[in-house]
């Protein structure tokens, strides 16, 4: 029987020393969208309780939809300074032997009206809430939509290069994501909208993105194209080169979660990853 102090292995493969975690809970910590030392000094102090896993608050994906002012906000790669600080952050979470995961957020119309009174979200629906705390939401693009994803993506690449162990979507608590999922804040009639398959395909895609960018399967896939045709070029009368290729193409192009997302959601999953590969 495992206990609690046991380590614990994810299916990522990340270990986990013991089984205690600190859930995400927003800090309003930031010094203007940038970690600083209030939040290490706090996140330092957690590690020090030696729970196995911290998991940030809300790290937002866009400065015009935070879940509240004082949100750490990625949305772009970060410019050197940004770098050290997500470095020194999660150096302090992971100052005692613990891992630390990112919660990666957009808040769409559930932003507050004070940060922006025309958020947007998947349809214009206000937050059926008495009082003017959230704006008059504005129905996401398709160009807007694929922006937001990708931008999930470029966070997962700048948590993962920070020295944060994983990313968390959230797709709950009625921000963004879980807003696409939702009937009733999703009244879309494209690909975005409608069954439960389009509605979650947002969902998927995020997710996707995050995997693709920081794993970066084409490049790799690239690369082991490269060396294989290298190795083929270099001595042509044996097979290394193409099996090698082979080896590489079906290791690192097709990932499993790759494989459910195409069962899951077909077309609109491929096109996404049509999409991917003119980015990488
Ligand atoms: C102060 C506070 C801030 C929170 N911030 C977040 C957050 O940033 N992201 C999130 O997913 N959940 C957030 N939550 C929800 C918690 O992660 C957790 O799911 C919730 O508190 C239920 O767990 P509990 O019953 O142990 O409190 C927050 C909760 C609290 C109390």
């Amino acid at each position: 029987m495992s206990r609690i102090l046991d380590s614990l292995t994810l299916a990522s493969g990340l270990m986990l020393p013991n089984r205690l975690a600190k859930t995400a809970m927003t800090e309003g910590l930031a010094e203007n969208g940038r970690p600083g030392l209030e939040l290490q000094t706090v996140y330092r102090r957690w590690a020090a309780s030696g729970v196995g896993l911290l998991i940030s608050g809300n790290v937002m994906i866009d400065r015009d939809h935070l879940e509240r002012p004082g949100n750490v906000v990625i949305d772009r790669m970060p410019d050197a300074d940004m770098r050290t600080r997500l470095e020194q952050w999660a150096e302090a979470a992971k100052s005692s032997g613990g891992k630390v995961i990112m919660q990666l957020s957009h808040a769409g119309r559930q932003t507050p009206a004070r940060v922006n009174k025309h958020p947007k979200a998947p349809s214009a629906v206000r937050v059926d809430l008495p009082g003017w705390q959230f704006g008059d939401p504005i129905a996401l693009t398709e160009d807007e939509i694929h922006a937001i994803i990708d931008r999930f993506g470029v966070a997962a690449t700048a948590a993962r290069e920070g020295g944060f162990d994983g990313v968390q979507v959230h797709a709950a608590h009625g921000y963004l994501i879980s807003q696409f999922l939702s009937p009733k804040t999703n009244r879309r009639n494209d690909r975005w909208g409608g069954s439960l398959e389009n509605r979650a395909t947002a969902t998927a895609l995020v997710t996707s993105a995050a995997y693709h960018h920081t794993r970066n399967p084409m490049y790799l896939g690239l690369v082991a194209f490269l060396l294989a045709w290298a190795v083929y070029l270099a001595v042509p009368w044996t097979l290394i080169g193409p099996l090698a290729f082979v080896l590489f193409i079906t290791r690192f192009q097709i990932i499993p979660e790759e494989r459910v997302l195409l069962q899951k959601f077909g077309d609109a999953y491929k096109a996404y990853q049509r999409q991917v590969r003119r980015w990488i």
